[in-house]
């Protein structure tokens, strides 16, 4: 079968691609139009996908062949899963493997944001360390004892969470669909509502997954709730969080100071109104930006295409929807 990969992945994955039954097509430049990346589509059978493509209504209706779909994401929200079920279309993606990497983005975030890191990083590169101390300057915030705020404890949550209580002994309270037993038995995590996860977090870290109904669930009126010292973190996507309410949260001293790894905008625009601020710190999305990671994510989804291929449902399906 004819498996469309659009860009290199890291060798562990390449490798398993190199199966008896797959035509691997590989296009000899990494960016691609969406005109280019259709019409290898078109050609193909099943794709392994690496990066952002909408894979909307618009991407099935053009290639009604495709028959199988493995993200090299753990995020599926630029897929329209209801459409890829409907027509039978297995998709897969990279749970687990990049946890550990996307938790210590929002660790690393949380005390770059305590602490003004790229605010104070800036000031030395700029050559304004200054002679003078100000005992009143600049001040950041200490995080041991506090409470931790997590929005959505899964897996990447749950990380979050135990780095947290080991690190800074943080008193953790949650927010999810769903109840997490396992984090209230192992970490003494406390199930509470959003209304109380805002008014009595120190710190928010954001990991739920996004759909189209938390669309700036974070915005004027939410920041409004949060307690004045907080810090919001968000390592999960940009859409959960209005900037420009996020900007004037910052500016007036709504919440502290706010930590991302995702923005509405990816890239962000260089003439964000957010990169002039003291209190932020953001990153280009590197969340899952490490060698294990990477690697994991590239063993899972060629897994996942060679099951595909050997007429085995994928390991980590994310619509089994489809043989019911
Ligand atoms: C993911 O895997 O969903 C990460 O955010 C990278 O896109």
């Amino acid at each position: 079968m004819k498996v469309f990969l659009n860009k290199r992945i890291p060798t562990i994955g390449m490798q398993l691609l190199h199966h008896k039954d797959i035509e691997l097509i590989l296009p000899n430049k990494d960016e691609l139009s969406r005109e280019e990346w259709l019409s290898y589509c078109q050609k193909s059978d099943a794709i392994l996908s690496v990066g952002k493509v909408n894979l909307d209504r618009d991407f099935f209706e053009q290639c009604p062949n495709i028959k199988a779909i493995a993200l090299y994401s753990v995020g599926y929200d630029h897929v329209d899963i209801a459409e890829a079920t409907a027509r039978k279309v297995a998709l897969s993606n990279t749970p687990d493997v990049l946890s550990h990497a996307t938790a210590d983005t929002a660790f690393l975030l949380m005390q770059m944001t305590a602490r003004k890191a790229s605010f104070n990083l800036e000031k030395v590169k700029k050559g304004g360390w200054s002679t003078h101390f100000n005992p009143l300057a600049h001040l950041g915030q200490e995080l041991h004892g506090k409470t931790i705020g997590i929005f959505g404890l899964g897996r990447i949550g749950y990380e979050m969470a135990k780095q947290c209580k080991a690190a800074f002994n943080m008193k953790i309270i949650y927010h999810n669909r769903s109840r997490n037993e396992n984090a209230e038995r192992e970490l003494q995590a406390t199930y509470v509502s959003f209304e109380t996860l805002l008014q009595t977090a120190d710190v928010i870290s954001i990991h739920a997954n996004y759909t189209p109904k938390e669309h700036y669930l974070f915005n004027k009126d939410t920041f409004a709730k949060m307690k004045s010292n907080a810090l919001l973190i968000n390592t999960a996507r940009g859409g959960f969080i209005r900037e420009s309410d996020l900007y004037d949260a910052l500016v007036n001293g709504v919440i502290f100071g706010a930590g991302l790894d995702v923005t509405e905008q990816e890239p962000l625009p260089v003439n964000s109104p957010l990169l002039e601020l003291e209190n932020i710190n953001i990153f280009p999305h590197i969340g899952s930006a490490t060698e294990q990671a990477r690697e994991g994510m590239a063993k899972v989804a060629a897994e996942n295409i060679v099951a595909f291929i050997e007429g085995k449902p994928m390991p980590t399906l994310v619509n089994p929807e489809i043989y019911s």
